[in-house]
This record gives C-alpha cells, structure tokens and sequence, in this order.
C-alpha cells in the first residue's frame, strides 16, 4: 500500500483552465462545467427528487471516482441544501490519486463565486490531507466527506458502504485506461444495492460493456455542450455476501434514535458529537463534576504520530485519525485550546535515526521530513542535541477544549457526578444504575469509560492495561518562550500555553495511586535535559525546587496491540459457543449471527495518543450504529473491532 502522496500536477491554461499535466486533461470546461456536473451527475441520477423524498434522518451515500477540485461534490452538497429534509443526511465518499494541494484548490474552487458557501468551509479544512481515508464534517455534521486518497483499485476495496449513487468522473477512459478497468467496475457492483444508480460522462463502447458485464443496466442519453451523448445505470446485478459473522455490521436499532455516553473524556465526548450530528439524542454520564477530569485532562497534550513505514493497521489508523483531528480543531481558539506550532521527535540516538530515515523516505515531505541539527534548532528556537524527524501540521490541544467543544450540541446532555456501576438491559432499553437508582436509560449505549468498561459484565474480558503517566507544569520565563514548537525525544515539552509549559511524561505500569510524585517530577525534569539543556537551562530548572513543582497524574488506557477498541460489542459466552468450531479449523465461515448484544458499543483504549484516535473513534462508533460508511478501511476497523480478542481467543484454543 502506498503510503507516498503525489499532489495534483497542474498547469493554468489562458482560459483559466486546471490541466493535469499527469494524464494530460483538462479537470472541467470554465464555462460549462457546472452546467456538465448537474446534467451529467445531478440530473442523470435524478437526484434532487432522491433528495426531496429523503425521510427524515436518512443518509444518502454519493460515492465518486475523482475528487479533482470538488466540483461533482460542491454541486450536489447544493442540489442537498435545496431539496432534502433538514434532518436528512448526506455522505460523499469520493476517491483521489492525485489531490490538489491547498493553493491550487484554492484557484480552483474561486472560479465559482456562486458555490462559496460549499467550497469555503472545505478549504477551511482542508489540511493534513495525507494518503487513506480522510473524513471532513460539514454544515454541523449534516454533511460528511469522505475523502479516499490513493488509487481507485486500492482504495475502494477497503471501503463499507452501502452506495446509492455513483459519480463515475476521472478522466475521459483514452486518457486514463488504468482506471477504467474491471476491477473498478466490480469494486462498484460490490458497494451498489437493488436502488442504486450511476452517471458518467463517457459512452465508450468498452466502459458500457463492462459495466453491464459488472450488473449495471446502462442507457446513453442526450449529453451537453461539446458531449453528445452521456449514460445513466441502474445496478441489477446480485447482492454481495455477508462479512464474517464476528465482524459483520449489527442491525441497526429501531425506534428512536437516543443513546446513553458512559464517561466524558476524549472518547466519549467525540462519540457523543459524532452521534448528535447524526440527529442522535445522546444523554452523557460522567462521575466527575465536568468533563476532562481524568486522562482527557492534561492541560496540553501533543498531536505525535507514532507511524509505521509498513502501512500497518495502526498507522493507517493514525494518519487518519491525525487528519480528522487537526480538522476538528480548526474550530478551537487557536493559542489558547491548540497550536499548530508543529512537533519536532528528536533523533535521540542511532536506532532512532535510522527509524526516522525510512519514515522520511516511506511518506510525503508536508507530512514530515528530516532536519539537520541546525535547521532544527532555527524552527525549534532552542539549542537541540540532534536534528530529527518534523511534522510540519502537527502541535498541541489542551484536551478539555476539544472535549468541551465536542459537547456543545444541541443533541447532548450532560450529566455530571454520576457514576454508572451497573448495566442492564430491560424490554430493549440499557438501563444505567447506581446501586438502586436508575440514572438514565436507552436503546443504545457507549461505553467510553477508559480501563473502567470492564466493570461491566461483556467488558470484563477485555485485555485493558492502566498506565500511569504524570506531567510536570513549568511556568514560562522570558527566555523559555523561545521555544516554537513541540519537541519530543522520550518524553515531550510544548511552548507555553498562557503561563505555563507542560512537560511529559512519566510511565509507571503498577502505581494504582494517582498523587503526582517527586520522584516522577524528577524523572520529567531528566527527559527535559535530554530535549534540550538549553531550554532546562531558560527554564531555570537548576534552580527550582522540585518539591514546589506541580502536575498531574492519570492513568492512560492501553490494549495488548496498541489499537483502541471501538465498536460494537457480542455476548462472551455465546460467542466461544457459536464460533467453538474456529478452535479446531481457523479458516471455518460458521454460518452463525454473532451474538450481538444489540446497541452496546465500546470506544477505548486509546493509550497514548487519544487525541488522535479518539474523535475519528467516534465517527466509527456512529458509523456503526447509524449504517453509514465505515470512515476507515474495513481492515482497520476490525483490526480496532472488540471481537478481535475472543477471536484470537478461540483460534489459539486459549
Ligand atoms: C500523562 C499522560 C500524558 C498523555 N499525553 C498524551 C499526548 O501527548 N497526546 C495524546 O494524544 N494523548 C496523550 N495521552 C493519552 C490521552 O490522554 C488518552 O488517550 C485520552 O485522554 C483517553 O480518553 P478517554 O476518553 O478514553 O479516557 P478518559 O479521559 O480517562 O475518560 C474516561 C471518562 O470516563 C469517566 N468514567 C469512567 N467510568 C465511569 C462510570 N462508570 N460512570 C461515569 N463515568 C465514568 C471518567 O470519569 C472519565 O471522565 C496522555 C495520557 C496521560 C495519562
Ligand atoms: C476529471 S477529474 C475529476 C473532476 C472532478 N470531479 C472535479 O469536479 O474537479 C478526474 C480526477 O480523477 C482522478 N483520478 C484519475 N485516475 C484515478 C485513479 N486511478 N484513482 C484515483 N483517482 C484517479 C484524477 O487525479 C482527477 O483528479
């Protein structure tokens, strides 16, 4: 898998043209380019009466081969706001090879002054667009995208969804053959129901026959401008089968749409935002007297991206998980709830150099790239040891922000001091208790409580760890506001947010005391002089006295394999009885449901890197429980699926 990004090669042509130098056409005629996108793709799939007939929260899915400059979606976004039910939803889930970067998106989408009400907030957030799926929230959660950046034929087999429209785009099959192929066509059919249709521009004779070939039943029909004729399909053919019991999509809930949040950290408050965007009444429990109290509370934690050179799950998980964070805080106060100072990890020493050196070579320069000591010394403002590693987007969030921000929707309720302890279900609801009060109750629950899930019966297997980690508060001096952006070696220090810097962090794998220690204050002060002795020395560490220093300590919440766990949630027992086959033959498809306990879901297990994590989790959650497109590939979202430990469980015959 690619995980390399090529942007866009573009040359403006005197007509104010986007060319793409790399398949040698143009992206849209100036003139009539709207007028092709809403005959071609709008009209031929009818869909503004799709839209005015939407039933209340319902969700049109609109996948795309070819984002370009964000024409087809802008447009259709706009048929969306003029047709469809304000509760409606819709999803655009499109593909891009090549996407533009920032500056030619920008000429792009000026060219059409009328459509700025869609194509501003895009480029307000069109930042860290890195390869994978890259998800955008849109009009308070109304409208999502659904970005796929990479090719075609890698991407969108990795994609669940259920597709009613197709916008069959990317340039015309003479001058991009590689795309048009089978493969594409089959990709198309797998994610197409009995209702869905498709529009493309094209009528060449291969690209219908193979369509048909594909299941879908394709007419030509009068095109527009310099295009004769253009076509319009309908999928015909059969439905594909079922995912693996074990990973297969729950059945969504019936009734109204309400859900019961258990804890208000970073999971649960992004759970709560996903869901409410999704006309979820959500009603939100948390022990303490606000949100943020517990691990969500540090005042600044860093956006630091742990990536793999191999593509793994985990590191596709990051990178975009890392992409849907920085766009959420494009809404926060910057300097005061984030920056995007960018952060530096240290190449501390030789291993660290070399794992640095196939980063740089394995992703693209905007994401990170190397520094020489010197160079890193100017962006860092502070004297380093070593160059390293630069992610040029990255920074830090005070993290009670975010969870803040996250909350404030009208579809959420919050209810603080109360401390679920019990969970039962009764005549279809999840009722929530504590001792023998009934706090509140739901159809659907998530529970996003960090290690403390396992308190709860189905969770109690869950392989959940408890970290402690402690942060050290510094008080900003004269000299120490130099430092300009996020530098990490083992631990980390960020410029001052106000007054102070924090400093972090300690691990201790036993302590189940949450009193922050000298000791540990100790220990950070130690990771600091391995950043930067000069910054140690602005600070006036020397001269502090440690048992003066404050902090804070909570416990972060990790899983043997380091991805969180987020999802829906199966019966442990009923679970080792219907798939008991898998311990004697690993390969056996039992054709058994999963035991789901229906509207239980779990968000957790984020560890050290919850703000980037967490919010995307949300969106998983709600993808799962509303059936909308999964916003990572299937493999990731198993690969995050609570059921992967029973399983694993069954196949060792442990
Ligand atoms: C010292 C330290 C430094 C860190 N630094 C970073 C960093 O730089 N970057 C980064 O990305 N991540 C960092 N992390 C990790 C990050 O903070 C976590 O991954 C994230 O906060 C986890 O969020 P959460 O919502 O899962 O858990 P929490 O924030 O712990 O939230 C769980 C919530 O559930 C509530 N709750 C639990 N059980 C119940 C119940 N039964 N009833 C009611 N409420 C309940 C709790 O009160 C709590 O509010 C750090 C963590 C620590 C400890
Ligand atoms: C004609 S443009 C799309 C026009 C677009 N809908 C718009 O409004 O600008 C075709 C797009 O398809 C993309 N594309 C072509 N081949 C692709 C492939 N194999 N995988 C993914 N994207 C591809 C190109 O990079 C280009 O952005």
């Amino acid at each position: 898998m690619s995980t390399l990004l090529q942007h866009a090669q573009i040359d403006w042509d005197d007509q104010g043209r986007p060319h793409s130098r790399q398949y040698d056409d143009v992206y849209f005629a100036v003139n009539e380019g709207i007028e092709e996108t809403k005959h071609v793709f709008l009209g031929q799939t009818r869909l503004a009466e799709r839209f005015a007939n939407l039933p209340a929260h319902s969700c049109t899915v609109i996948g795309e081969t070819g984002f370009g400059t964000g024409m087809n979606f802008f447009c259709a976004w706009q048929l969306f706001d003029q047709h469809a039910h304000s509760d409606a939803r819709l999803h655009f889930v499109s593909v891009e090879k090549y996407p533009l970067g920032h500056a030619d998106m920008l000429r792009a989408v000026r060219l059409w002054p009328e459509l700025a009400a869609y194509t501003e907030p895009l480029l307000e957030q069109y930042v860290a667009v890195h390869p994978g799926f890259q998800q955008f929230t849109f009009a308070n959660g109304r409208v999502t995208l659904t970005l796929l950046i990479g090719d075609v034929l890698e991407q969108l087999p990795q994609l669940d969804a259920q597709v009613d429209v197709w916008f069959l785009d990317g340039f015309a099959p003479a001058k991009n053959p590689d795309m048009w192929t089978p493969q594409l066509f089959a990709q198309l059919a797998r994610l197409s129901h009995s209702a869905t249709v498709l529009g493309t521009f094209t009528t060449t004779g291969w690209v219908r026959r193979s369509l048909v070939e594909a299941g879908f039943a394709m007419k030509k029909v009068p095109g527009i401008g310099k295009k004769w004729e253009v076509m319009s399909g309908a999928y015909v053919g059969p439905m594909p089968g079922p995912a693996a019991p074990w990973y297969a999509r729950p059945a969504l809930a019936q009734g109204p749409r309400e859900a019961l949040v258990i804890g208000a950290g970073l999971a649960g408050s992004c759970s709560a935002a996903s869901l409410a965007r999704r006309g979820w009444q959500v009603t939100v429990l948390e022990r303490h007297d606000a949100p943020a109290r517990e691990a969500s509370g540090n005042p600044q934690g860093v956006l630091y991206l742990k990536l793999s050179a191999h593509g793994t799950a985990l590191s596709q998980m990051i990178l975009s998980g890392f992409g849907y964070t920085r766009r959420q805080l494009e809404r926060l106060q910057r300097g005061r709830d984030w920056d995007a100072c960018g952060v530096l990890q240290l190449a501390f020493d030789s291993k660290e150099a070399e794992r640095q050196g196939k980063l740089a070579a394995a992703f693209d320069h905007d994401l990170l790239h190397s520094l020489g000591r010197t160079e890193a010394q100017t962006i860092a403002g502070v004297a380093l040891p070593a160059g390293g590693l630069f992610y040029p987007e990255g920074g830090w969030v005070h993290p009670p922000a975010l969870c803040q921000q996250q909350l404030q929707h009208p579809g959420i309720r919050l209810v603080t001091h109360q401390e679920v302890v019990e969970l039962r279900k009764v005549a279809g609801q999840w009722q929530a208790w504590a001792g023998d009060r009934l706090l509140a109750s739901a159809p659907t629950v998530v529970l996003a409580g960090a290690a403390d899930i396992r308190r709860f019966e189905p969770c109690a297997q869950l392989p959940l760890k408890r970290i402690r980690g402690q942060i050290t508060r510094l008080p900003a001096t004269p000299g120490s506001r130099s430092l300009r952006t996020v530098v990490c070696a083992e631990g980390y220090v960020a410029p001052p947010r106000g007054d102070e810097h924090t400093l972090g962090a300690s691990f201790d794998f036993h302590s189940e005391d949450l009193t922050p220690t000298l000791a540990e204050h100790q220990g950070n002060l130690a990771l600091l002089d391995e950043i930067s002795t000069d910054l140690a020395s602005h600070l006036g560490v020397a001269a502090l006295d440690a048992e003066q220093l404050q902090g804070r300590a909570a416990f972060r919440c990790t899983s043997p394999d380091y991805l969180p766990i987020v999802g829906p949630v199966a019966d442990p027992a009923l679970f080792g009885e219907a798939f008991a086959v898998l311990g004697k033959d690993a390969r056996q498809v039992p054709e058994v449901a999963c035991p789901w306990l229906d509207g239980l879901y779990v968000n957790s297990g984020h560890g050290s890197r919850g703000l980037i994590t967490a919010p995307l989790s949300g969106e998983l959650i709600a993808a799962w429980a509303s059936g909308e497109p999964l916003p990572l590939p299937r493999a990731v979202a198993e690969a995050c699926h609570p059921n992967r430990f029973m399983l694993r469980k069954l196949i060792r015959g442990k």
